[in-house]
This record gives C-alpha cells, sequence and structure tokens, in this order.
C-alpha cells in the first residue's frame, strides 16, 4: 500500500502560515495532480511530502508509515524537478547510476537497471552523451531516468515540463502517462497548466491560497466544480461567469439578467429565493450558435471570430462582460458570421451563489 495521506498538513514560514491545514488521501498507483494559480502553496506541500520542508503541524504518512521525522532519502520517493540540473561532466549512462552508486549497489546492478531504465525511456542510443549534447526533452528523460531506477514509492514531479517548449511538452506529456501506466507507481505531480492536470490526472487537487478547493477526476471538475474559482480555473476558454437574479417564471425559477429570461428548472428550490444574486457559469462548449434574435436565444455582442482549424471562438460580450462560445466550423464556416446569440439546456447551467461563490445546492450533476 504505497498511498500518501496528507492530515491537516500544515507550513508556516516564521508567523506567516502559506498551507493552512489540507487533508489528501492518495491511493496507491494513483496519478493525483496538484494544480493552482502561482503562490498557492503546492511546490510547499510537495516539498513536505519529499521531506524538503519541514512540516510545521499535521501528520504526512507514507506507505502507512509516519514520516513527519523521516529524512528525505528514507521516504523511499523520488522527485522530478523543472530545473532537471544533471551533471554536466557525467555522461547519461552515469547521471542515471549516480543514485546507485551512492546507495553502494552492485557492479552488475548498476549495468541492468541503467539498461532497463534507458529502454524505458527511449535513451539506449544517448547513454553515453553527455548532458550538453542532448536536446531539452532529452534532458528531462534522463532526469525521470534518476528517479525510475531508484524505484521509489513514490514519484513526485514540480513543473517538469515547464522549460520545454510546447511541441515537446504535449510529447513528453503522452510520455510520463505511458510511464505511469507502465509502472504504476503512486505520482504526486504539481502544475500551474490546467491542460496538464487535465490530461495526466486520475484525480486533480485545485489549490488557491493555501487551501484545497476541490477533488475529483479532472471531468467531475469540469462538469460539476464546487464554486467560481474552480469553474474559472479549469477549461480552455474558462467558463462563462453571468450576473444574473432569481426571478418566478411561469414552469419554476429563472435567471434574469438585461431583460432575458433563463429557466432554471433544475434548482426548484430556487423558487423560494426570488430576487436572490447568482452567478450562472455557461461553458463555452456547451450552448448551441443561435442566428435569430426572436426564438428565445440569448443575445451576444459578437465582436470577434477565431477560427482555430476544427473549431472557432466567437468572442462577444454579455452584460457587459465578455462571453465566449466554442463551435464547430466545418459545414458552417459560411455562417459563423451570423451568429447572435446561444441556447442552453438548463441543466447544463451551474449556479453560484454570487456573495460566496459556492455552487448552490441541489444542482442536477451533469455526467
Ligand atoms: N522560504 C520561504 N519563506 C517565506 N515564504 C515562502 C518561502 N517559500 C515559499 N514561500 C511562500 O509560500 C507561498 C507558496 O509558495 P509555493 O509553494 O512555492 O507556491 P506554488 O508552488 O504554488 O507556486 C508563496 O506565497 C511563497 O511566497
Ligand atoms: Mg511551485
Amino acid at each position: 500500500m504505497s498511498g500518501v495521506s496528507l492530515q491537516r498538513l500544515v507550513k508556516a514560514y516564521g508567523a506567516v502560515q502559506v498551507v493552512h491545514g489540507i487533508d489528501l488521501e492518495v491511493q496507491e498507483k494513483e496519478f493525483v495532480v496538484l494544480v493552482g494559480p502561482s503562490g498557492c502553496g503546492k511546490s510547499t506541500t510537495l516539498r513536505m511530502i519529499a521531506g524538503l520542508e519541514e512540516i510545521s503541524d499535521g501528520d504526512l504518512t507514507i506507505d502507512g508509515r509516519l514520516v513527519n521525522r523521516v529524512a528525505p532519502k528514507d521516504r523511499d520517493v523520488a522527485m522530478v524537478f523543472q530545473n532537471y540540473a544533471l551533471y554536466p561532466h557525467l555522461d547519461v549512462a552515469e547521471n542515471i547510476a549516480f543514485g546507485l552508486r551512492i546507495r553502494k549497489e552492485s557492479k552488475d546492478v548498476i549495468a541492468s537497471s541503467v539498461q532497463e531504465v534507458g529502454e524505458i525511456l527511449g535513451l539506449t542510443p544517448y547513454l553515453e552523451r553527455r548532458p550538453a549534447d542532448l536536446s531539452g526533452g532529452q534532458r528531462q528523460r534522463v532526469a525521470m531516468g534518476r528517479a525510475i531506477v531508484r524505484r521509489p514509492k513514490v514519484f513526485l514531479f514540480d513543473e517538469p515540463l515547464s522549460n520545454l517548449d510546447a511541441k515537446l511538452r504535449t510529447q513528453m506529456r503522452a510520455e510520463i502517462k505511458r510511464l505511469h501506466k507502465r509502472l504504476g507507481v503512486t505520482s504526486i505531480y504539481v502544475t500551474h497548466d490546467q491542460v496538464e492536470a487535465m490530461t495526466l490526472a486520475d484525480r486533480i487537487v485545485v489549490m488557491h491560497d493555501g487551501r484545497i478547493e476541490q477533488v475529483g477526476t479532472p471531468m467531475e471538475l469540469f462538469l460539476n466544480p464546487v464554486n467560481t474559482f474552480v469553474a474559472g480555473f479549469l477549461g480552455s476558454p474558462p467558463m462563462n461567469m453571468v450576473k444574473a437574479r432569481i426571478g418566478s417564471g411561469d414552469t419554476g425559477p429563472v435567471a434574469e439578467f438585461d431583460g432575458n429570461k433563463l429557466p432554471l428548472a433544475q434548482l426548484p428550490s430556487l423558487q423560494n429565493a426570488v430576487g436572490k444574486d447568482v452567478i450562472l457559469g455557461i461553458r463555452p462548449e456547451f450552448v448551441t450558435v443561435s442566428r435569430t434574435k426572436d426564438d428565445g436565444a440569448i443575445p451576444v455582442d459578437v465582436d470577434l471570430i477565431e477560427t482555430l482549424g476544427s473549431e472557432a471562438l466567437i468572442h462577444g460580450s454579455l452584460q457587459k462582460e465578455p462571453f465566449v462560445i466554442r463551435t464547430e466550423t466545418v459545414g458552417q464556416m459560411d455562417v459563423l458570421d451570423g451568429i447572435s446569440g446561444f441556447k442552453i439546456k438548463p441543466d447544463l447551467i451551474r449556479v453560484f451563489d454570487a456573495e460566496t461563490g459556492s455552487a448552490l445546492p441541489d444542482q442536477v450533476t451533469v455526467q
């Protein structure tokens, strides 16, 4: 059971607390991604798990063992950083073997381990090269090789792909995912990039200001964010946020804004909250476009169309706030210009309390 358990984990630098008591259970073999804006405490949390930062309060267990006071080298974890810091004077094989040498493994064990890791990572042809003679992606692979060769219970990654260009990043992302499928080692991965989080994670942990906002599978968080922070953080372009007030319609509660009335039949309890201020979360990809103004569609002032190939982003504004619609281009290139609004199924609208930003209870779960 190489799970990792964080219980009320706190980090304070002097009087300043930066991680405020977080709880998280990472299951054996799980790939968990900590994501959030810069400065929210991701690296600090990861470094506490690695043993590189002292834990101010709370408990950390790895594989069922309390490790708060266990030295990094005895925690059986391996960390891969953004700055992979290879030894420039050693070749690839020696870089990979470095940790095993320190542990005084036998020559045979080292040779076969390096061979195996080289094959896993596609580095066999480069084992005798120095880091300076490798591409960025190859260097990052060597850094991963150094982590893998130790056969740790847990891999910890801190923004390992941030130094790579966009194309290489996408490629390495897929390699890390394949590697995880193959080796099945429990992994905790830190990134500020929501696309990396969505594509890599079994479960995503969204952090904000030293706290956890929500934990769930990528699709759970994308479809059913618990608050406006998560709603705005995951998804590209992000969820549109529209200020509205609850009103009473013929068939149940409605959201009123700018003379529009959007039915909210999925939230009958709102019938008792007429006059309440809410924020409607509307995903750019969940709307259907409309080209007329009189079929009950919500009008949008369109000012820019970006065609990205298979799809287009229609930029406009609603209540003077930006509003984006994402739509397919194939078969409708000639009519994109005429888009003047949208319709959406009530179930796909997320409704948040305007005061607290929290999702209102009793919403239909989107699947
Ligand atoms: N050694 C330190 N002393 C004081 N504050 C620190 C130190 N290291 C990090 N912090 C603060 O802790 C917060 C979280 O930092 P960090 O975990 O690096 O964020 P992230 O990795 O999410 O970008 C930030 O506000 C940062 O300024
Ligand atoms: Mg960081």
